[in-house]
């Protein structure tokens, strides 16, 4: 059996993996809202579920639901899923569909909960909250309002929604809940030590950077006392910014949070300020993982999570090397699930080596999956990023300028499809 088709155990849990692979977060922008009534807002839709059908039939180990914010104002982006208390429908009934959609063959499924911060966008708020009040520069046709440091009674107030989105979950029939504390939201804005510039308990030291994370993981135990219940967190091995997380930092973080009882770390890497979603250094291109070199640090360290190491793995040898060679325990994938929703299980049953190449500029490559997803959740057939002209067309409509048709042209079947932004 290759080491990608070879099943994990979780220790605390005793939950099993039925691949040693894991299919990240990936935003899906599929649920309702509403820009006035935040009583509208994160909803489930049955286009939400049939996405997590389709992934659901692909023989991946662990599937992560897209992050979820924990509060109706904190969004990564308009249309995410949230779990809010405040919220006046049943979140158990909403989710449940869902996760028993992505569990029915056999995936452990938890979902990534998270708070935006500073990255959310000034479209959904004009008064964002933070660490402390470093405000986030303009992203890809986005701008961020300068942050309000959160006050003590509010980190209170968070710490006892993550735990709420933990019982939701569970409730829901998941297997387990992930804190979001990469790519600059805001627990890794509490983590770093450029963005956190606190002077009380929760800024200066590692210890007390860190302390936000500590008490969202107590928290979520405290309100999920059931030890079957897998605790995560994808976590940045380096934010890749000057005076940001460190890998030094990461790895005393991942040390402790083992110490706490989680069974699962995804390590990740970049900030919206420093994204790093491509390849640092040519020295790891051979390995594709971007943060390889990042893991191989910080795994001797860890006694009992599993490990997971996300980003740029497109070939079966890539993927089953890194394991073999003790770089990581699973792989996890992202963009290339949005293309081929069922690689893992092409590869897996020997019908394929590797996914297929991708024309579309790094950039935009982010955007061209969120279009692949809404191709999936509504059934239609999924841009094919190999294709030129699709990409053409796709860059078109990622940056609001027409494609130069030549004459004779056919028409692909992304313009035919309603998968326009
Ligand atoms: C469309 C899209 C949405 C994403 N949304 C999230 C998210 O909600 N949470 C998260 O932790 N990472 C998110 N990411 C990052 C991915 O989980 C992953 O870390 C990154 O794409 C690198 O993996 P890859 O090279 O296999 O794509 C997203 C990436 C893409 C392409």
């Amino acid at each position: 059996m290759s080491p990608l088709a070879t099943p994990v155990t979780f220790a605390r849990s005793g939950k099993v993996a039925p691949t040693a692979t894991l299919k990240s977060a990936m935003t899906e922008r599929l649920c309702t809202y509403d820009q006035d009534n935040l009583d509208e807002r994160g909803k489930p839709t049955p286009e939400y579920e049939h996405l997590y059908k389709v992934w659901g039939e692909g023989k991946i180990g662990v599937i992560v639901l897209g992050n979820i914010p924990i509060d109706r104002e904190g969004l990564e982006a308009k249309k995410n899923a949230i779990i809010d208390a405040r919220s006046p429908w049943d979140p158990v009934a909403a989710f449940k569909p869902v996760i028993a959609a992505a569990k029915a063959h056999g995936s452990l499924v938890i979902g990534q909960l998270t708070h935006g911060g500073r990255q959310v966008s000034e479209e959904v708020t004009k008064t964002p909250v933070s660490s402390s009040d470093l405000q986030c520069p303009p992203l890809g046709g986005m701008t961020f309002a300068k942050p309000r440091p959160l006050t003590v009674p509010e980190i209170d107030g968070l710490v006892k929604a993550w735990g709420y989105g933990a019982k939701v979950l569970y409730e829901a029939g998941a297997d387990g809940a992930q804190m979001h504390s990469a790519h600059g939201y805001l627990l890794s804005q509490f983590l770093s030590g450029r963005v956190n510039q606190r002077t009380d308990d929760y800024g200066g030291s590692l210890e007390n950077r860190f302390r936000i994370v500590k008490r969202v993981v107590e928290e979520m135990r405290r309100q999920v006392p059931d030890e079957k219940f897998i605790l995560s967190i994808k976590i940045n091995s380096a934010d890749f910014s000057d005076g940001g997380l460190t890998l030094e930092e990461s790895r005393q973080v991942c040390i402790w949070l083992d110490e706490m009882g989680l069974d699962l770390i995804e390590l990740s890497g970049g900030t919206y300020e420093s994204m790093a979603f491509e390849h640092k250094k040519e020295s790891t291109k051979a390995r594709e993982g971007y943060f390889v070199e990042f893991s191989e640090a910080i795994r001797p360290h860890i006694k009992t999570a599993k490990l997971a190491v996300t980003g740029g793995f497109r070939s079966k040898k890539a993927m089953d090397d890194a394991i073999e060679k003790g770089v990581t325990d699973i792989i996890g994938l992202a963009r290339p699930l949005t293309a081929e929703p069922h690689l893992i299980r092409d590869m897996i049953d020997g019908k394929t080596q590797a996914a297929r190449d991708s024309k579309m500029p790094p950039p935009l490559s982010t955007g061209a999956s969120i279009m692949q997803i809404g191709n999936m959740s509504r059934g239609e057939p999924i841009a094919d990023l190999n294709d030129e002209k699709v990409v053409q067309e796709i860059v078109a409509a990622l940056t609001g300028q027409a494609p130069e048709k030549k004459q004779g042209q056919e028409t692909s079947s992304y313009e035919k499809s309603e998968n326009k932004l």
